[in-house]
């Protein structure tokens, strides 16, 4: 297949675009590079072998985004281009309605005038908030606690309402848990700028030497050791069901939501303790209180991701830290 891949220089994007490739999909990238560097395009060239066609454009840009449509005539899309952050999406909730939300819509719309009936949609495991229980299932209530969250639930209901409407628009909304983890040649990986907001790319600053110390925020919840669980799933898993996924809809013909994690959560303490092992690096603490909205634990029941795709998660915690470590010491700087 052709696929247009939005915000394929970003962290979770650039990795799916090796995943297919290796299995023999074509890809186009839009991306604004708002959020990534234009280098990533030589990583993925030294990776892949191939070098994507990409188009520097915001995809709020309906008359940008319709001449590319034009130009590569895409049989699918796959969207990941928006803004991620929970807590700047309470500094600036505004820009994150009009980035997800309208880019989302001009997207939709431009996909319909170009009669691309395949779509793959970035979602996240906040939309479910704070989950009652734990495995969390496709069915779990859904109720956002941020502004972020908020723009991925709207994108979700819109995209039902669609194919709903019309049933030859087929789409697979995908609710990622918490992607960790870096290509395993170190040429890609996570590269945030500014002070980390996840878990795993501080802590590698923090074995870097760049940050003096870890924050960990509560340890007082009711897990075995007090701190947080989530669910870590390695990026190059993740990127795997992006293909599966496009090869899910074309076989099966109808949408379908997923969750993608690996079923299994780990503490703050249990993920430091493995980086340790795996960095050889120590890691120092400072235990500070809970932060408001932070669940205690938080992971999939990823079974319905199994029967759906054919997928399950390969790669365990230590391997998310090796990759990790090694993308961290090969770029220390980021990309
Ligand atoms: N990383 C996570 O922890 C996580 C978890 C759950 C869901 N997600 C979702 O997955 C998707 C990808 O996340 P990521 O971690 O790769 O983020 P990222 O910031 O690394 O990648 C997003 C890319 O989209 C581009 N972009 C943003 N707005 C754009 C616009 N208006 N027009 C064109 N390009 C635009 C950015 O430049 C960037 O390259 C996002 O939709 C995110 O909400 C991420």
């Amino acid at each position: 297949m052709r696929v247009l891949v939005t915000g394929g220089c970003g962290y979770i994007g650039s990795h799916t675009i090796t995943d297919l490739t290796s299995r023999g999909h074509e890809v186009a990238i839009v991306d604004n590079f708002s959020n990534a560097s234009p280098a990533v395009l030589e990583r993925l060239a030294s990776i892949t072998g191939v070098r994507p066609i990409s188009f520097q454009a915001d995809i709020r840009d309906r008359a940008a985004l319709l001449s590319i449509f034009q130009e590569v005539r895409p049989d699918a899309v796959i969207h990941f281009a928006a803004l991620k952050s929970v807590g700047e999406s309470w500094e600036q909730p505004l820009r994150y309605f009009d980035n997800n939300i309208t880019g989302t819509i001009v997207l939709l719309q431009v996909m319909h005038e170009c009669g691309v009936r395949k779509l793959v949609f970035s979602s996240s495991a906040t939309v479910y908030g704070m989950p009652e229980s734990c495995p969390i299932s496709e069915d779990a209530p859904l109720r956002v606690t941020n502004p972020y969250g908020r723009t991925k639930l709207v994108m979700e209901e819109l995209i039902g309402d669609l194919c709903a409407a019309d049933e030859s628009l087929q789409a697979a909304v995908l609710r990622y848990f918490n992607p960790v983890g870096a290509h395993p040649s170190g040429e890609l990986g996570e590269s945030p700028s500014g002070p980390p907001a996840n878990l795993m790319p501080y802590i590698c600053q923090v074995a870097a030497g760049r940050r003096e110390y870890l924050n960990v925020f509560g340890n007082d919840y009711d897990t075995a050791d007090g701190t947080g669980v989530r669910d870590y799933i390695h990026v190059m898993d993740l990127a795997r069901a992006h293909t599966d996924a496009l090869d899910a809809l074309n076989t099966c013909g109808e949408s379908f939501t997923v969750n993608l994690g690996t079923g299994r959560g780990y503490s703050v303490l249990e993920l430091v303790k493995a980086f340790e092992l795996a960095s050889g690096r120590l890691i120092p603490l400072r235990f500070c209180p809970r932060r408001a909205g932070d669940v205690g634990a938080c992971y999939a029941d990823p079974s319905r991701a199994a029967e759906r795709l054919g997928w399950t998660a390969q790669f365990d915690l230590a391997r998310m830290c090796e990759d990790a470590w090694r993308w961290q010491c090969r770029h220390p700087n980021g990309i």
